[in-house]
């Protein structure tokens, strides 16, 4: 069996997705891929840290938190009170799962967290968007030189394909063009605003379904989706962008009145990233545009994401699916893991 000993790093609504789906999969991972995922930590600001190098109960875990309670109560061989940064540095663990909230701002606390995990040569799967938006190129040639690897699918459209669907199913395509939704949370408001639901009112329901930020305006003010935006440029397109370079308008301010009339003019708004590259120049912007309703992406409703990708041979190749949520975007972190391990299987 090909074990990974994880520490998991963040025990918010991604990291107990991730946990709920490593207990589903466990089987499958052992028969399939012949990997298991034994997880020796947890460690959390606001539930507290736990580690046992023999592997925890996942399952306890979980209930202690959902029973609103700090993983302190769990009983341990020994109880060591180690901050996120301690615990990655004290724990014998061969690979790193960072889903600490999202700052595109610094990419702290994560930003820290994974630059000391490459370092000590551990490997590592991220979700987290600000480490890989503001120095992806810093942060691979650190698990370059340590021969250990940096894995983020879930940065971008969460589980649905996005890097490894350029990487390995459109590998000899030159990308000219990028277009997509990829806040969920933003195209979850404009649907339900579709109905006739006012902008708070979606906002509110977008936080209680787990799929906003901590801080909301980071989706409705456009700041999440030009993260996704500088790495989808930085990764796939060569860029060297922040977020901050992205030219970026987002939801607020928009009307029931304005989506209902758009509609009446054959016209969904959806908050849309470009990224193009015209000659030797390369242009990245988020915006709310109209999008004809006999365009692919004005069914792309709710949570849903979706990404075209303008290629040389193929024309246009549109990907949709989940953008959000603890278990989509826990199931990409679970993948990683089978691409850390060397498990996915290459016909
Ligand atoms: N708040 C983000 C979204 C979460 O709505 O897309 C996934 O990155």
């Amino acid at each position: 069996m090909n074990k990974l000993s994880t520490l998991l790093v963040g025990f918010g609504v991604v990291g107990r997705g991730f946990t709920e789906l490593l207990l589903e999969s466990r089987e499958v991972l052992a028969n399939r891929f012949g990997v298991e995922v034994k997880v020796v930590g947890i460690c959390d600001l606001k539930w507290g840290t736990i580690i046992n190098e023999d592997g925890l109960d996942l399952k306890r875990a979980l209930s202690i938190v959902e029973g609103g309670r700090r993983l302190d109560i769990y009983d341990l061989p020994a109880k060591r009170d180690l901050s996120n940064l301690e615990a990655i540095r004290e724990t014998a663990s061969d690979t790193v799962v960072e889903v600490t909230w999202t700052n595109i701002e610094t990419g702290e606390p994560g930003l820290t967290h994974i630059r000391e995990a490459l370092n000590m040569g551990k490997n590592v799967a991220t979700t987290n968007k600000g480490p890989i938006a503001l120095a992806y190129r810093e942060l691979m040639s650190i698990a370059k030189a340590k021969n250990v690897k940096l894995r983020f699918e879930g940065t971008v459209l969460s589980g649905t394909p996005t890097f490894n669907l350029r990487w390995y199913c459109l590998a000899a395509q030159e990308v000219k063009a990028i277009r997509g939704i990829v806040n969920g949370v933003t195209n979850f408001i404009l649907s339900e605003m579709e109905s006739g639901i006012s902008y708070e009112e979606a906002l509110r329901k977008a936080q209680e379904l787990g799929y906003a930020e901590a801080d909301p305006s980071l989706d409705v003010d456009g700041w999440d989706a030009a993260a996704k935006t500088a790495i989808l440029a930085n990764v796939l397109m060569g860029a060297d962008l922040k977020p901050q370079d992205v030219k970026r308008r987002g939801i607020r301010g928009l009307t029931v009145r304005e989506v209902l009339d758009a509609m009446k003019r054959g016209f969904k708004i959806k908050l849309l990233a470009e990224i193009s590259r015209n000659g030797g120049s390369l242009s990245a912007r988020v915006s709310p545009e109209l999008v004809p309703l006999t365009d692919v992406f004005a069914s792309v409703s709710g949570v849903l994401n979706a990404l075209r990708f303008e290629t040389e041979a193929l024309g246009e190749v549109t990907i949709i699916g989940a953008g959000a949520g603890g278990k989509p975007t826990g199931y990409a972190l679970l993948n990683d893991l089978l691409d850390i391990a060397n498990a996915l299987p290459r016909r």
